[in-house]
């Protein structure tokens, strides 16, 4: 059984005060999950992340990383920046990325490569629109966005790979993903990173996100192939966030 990792994403949210409330209160109640837990802040929040959390079981990461090691990209944050701030993770290819940075499935993959080069687990986003989905088009078009990653990566460096399935049609909606649809998309995703390294396979964490909440989390975590559940809003909520850590 794969110990389920909960990590919230934060988006473009949060303040130093409100921060410290919640910080303070996942990591008091928290106490030893059972489960791995992570927040991805927004990168001027990482300072404060890794002076609160140090110590604890909450781990920290960011948002994005740049493709580049380091040079003249104004405004971007690599990953041996983050890596300063002892971030164990960061996102990469977010829909939202994708969506309004054109970000691509390469660019992603290329991402991914330069966290792993930092020691840095990226979680890969990968999910369909509705449009897509409707189309009968969600293995295709999902499957195009893993394959991209796995093309760029050995065998042995899928290992440190998380890779969150996130329906775009199902973030910040309030519209899930019934735990069969989520479940055939991640056993999908299990069978192509299966084909690349049989053995580590089994051992990566592929994560649901869209809108999973309290009410829904431990049907859905209850899935062979769900890892654990990259959150938006419900991870700025502390009782939320705690809600979800327990289901796991
Ligand atoms: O990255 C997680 C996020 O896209 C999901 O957002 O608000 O639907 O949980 P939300």
């Amino acid at each position: 059984m794969r110990r389920k990792l909960i990590a919230g994403n934060w988006k473009m949210n949060g303040s130093l005060a409100a921060n410290a409330a919640l910080l303070s209160e996942i990591k008091g109640a928290a106490g030893q999950p059972a489960c791995d837990v992570a927040v991805c802040v927004p990168a001027p929040y990482l300072s404060q992340c890794q002076s609160l959390l140090e110590g604890s079981a909450i781990r920290w990461g960011g948002q994005d990383a740049s493709l580049h090691e380091s040079g003249a990209y104004t405004g971007e944050v690599s990953c041996s920046m983050l890596a300063d701030f002892a971030c164990g993770y960061v996102i990469v290819g977010h829909s939202e990325r994708r969506t309004y940075h054109g970000e691509t499935d390469e660019l992603v993959a290329g991402k991914a490569v330069r966290a792993l080069k930092s020691g840095i687990a990226p979680i890969v986003c990968v999910g369909e629109s509705l449009e897509q989905r409707e189309a009968g088009k969600t293995d295709e078009v999902v499957g195009a966005q893993i394959d991209a990653v796995l093309a760029v990566l050995s065998a042995e460096e899928i290992a440190g790979i998380v890779v969150a399935y996130e329906p775009v049609w199902a973030i910040g909606t309030g519209r899930t993903a019934t735990p069969q649809m989520a479940q055939d998309v991640h056993a999908m995703l299990r069978a192509k990173l299966r084909a690349k390294n049989p053995a580590a396979a089994d051992a990566v964490k592929i994560l649901y996100g869209g809108s999973m909440k309290p009410d829904n989390a431990a049907d859905l975590l209850a899935m062979a192939d769900i890892d654990g559940g990259l959150i938006g809003g419900a991870s700025l909520k502390a009782a939320d966030f705690l809600a979800i850590i327990r289901a796991a």
